[in-house]
């Protein structure tokens, strides 16, 4: 066995012992969870007839001014990718964890739905939701599904379905860049990050405020955390661990090796 892999295997087994004696587990997740599902992460470089966009420029409100069509259609290609997906193990990991003795809690940054797939039942969406639109000038959730089209290809710009009460167009129920969080989510995560005796931090740069600050709240209040992220995560604080592999990888053998 080389170097990495005792590494790996030290950084697992100690993990394990926190999960076995944890009684209220937050799994906080990012896009790397998802990567292995084949959904690209934000900070990967877009490939295809995307490539020449940057996320960072298409989820705002003022690209949506600017050319709604051109951000619908990425959005509808974002659903299609998730709608092609199936959760990978490490999300049906999570939804096991979530049927033993243990509190489990899924706060998530990510817009998909394959915790709720893998059969997760506690899922916070910290970023909102592919399956939600909203009306960009009143709100306004639409109350069927008449929105829902199949028109999604790579590259493509689609005009927005109108709302049916004020005729705004129809806008991505996700959280763009520059907007806030919304409330009741966020207050849930911030009292369940505070009361977790462990935070599982899975597939996320924590590059992005204020949902970066979970983990922080968690190691504030006295919990442990454990980063699961193929990427080397710099700077660990006290009570703080990381496992450099990918969550595909390490949750199933966290969860065995914790008697999961
Ligand atoms: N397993 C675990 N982690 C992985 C894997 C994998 N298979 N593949 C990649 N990663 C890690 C990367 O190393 C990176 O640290 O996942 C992380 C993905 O980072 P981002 O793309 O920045 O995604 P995320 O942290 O979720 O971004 C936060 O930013 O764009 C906004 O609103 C968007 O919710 C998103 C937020």
């Amino acid at each position: 066995m080389n170097e990495t892999n005792t590494e790996l295997r030290e950084g697992l087994a100690a993990a394990a012992v926190l999960l076995g004696k944890a009684r209220h587990v937050v799994v906080f997740t990012g896009a790397g969870i998802s990567a292995e599902s084949g959904i690209p992460t934000f900070r990967d470089p877009l490939t295809g007839l995307w490539a020449r966009y940057d996320p960072e420029t298409l989820e705002t409100p003022r690209a949506f001014r600017e050319d709604a069509a051109l951000v619908w259609g990425w959005y509808l290609w974002r659903r299609m990718k998730v709608a092609q997906a199936l959760p990978n193990a490490a999300h049906k990991t999570i939804a096991t964890l979530g049927t033993t003795q243990r509190e489990v809690t899924v706060i998530t940054q990510n817009i998909d739905d394959l915790h709720e797939r893998a059969g997760s039942s506690d899922v916070i969406h910290l970023h909102g939701s592919l399956d939600i639109p909203k009306c960009f000038a009143c709100h306004r959730i639409p109350t069927d599904e008449s929105w829902n089209t199949d028109i999604a290809a790579e590259g493509v710009r689609v005009e927005p379905p109108r709302c049916e009460r004020c005729k705004g167009k129809l806008r991505p129920g996700i959280v763009w860049f520059g907007e806030d969080l919304p409330s009741r989510a966020w207050k849930r995560a911030l009292a369940t990050a505070k009361s977790c005796d462990l935070l599982l931090s899975i597939g996320t740069s924590g590059l992005v405020y204020p949902a970066a600050e979970i983990p922080r709240e968690a190691l504030r209040n006295g919990a442990s955390v454990i980063h699961i992220n193929p990427a080397p995560v710099t700077q660990l604080g006290v009570n703080e661990y990381a496992i450099a592999g990918t969550a595909g990888q390490c949750m199933p053998l966290l969860a065995s090796l914790a008697g999961v």
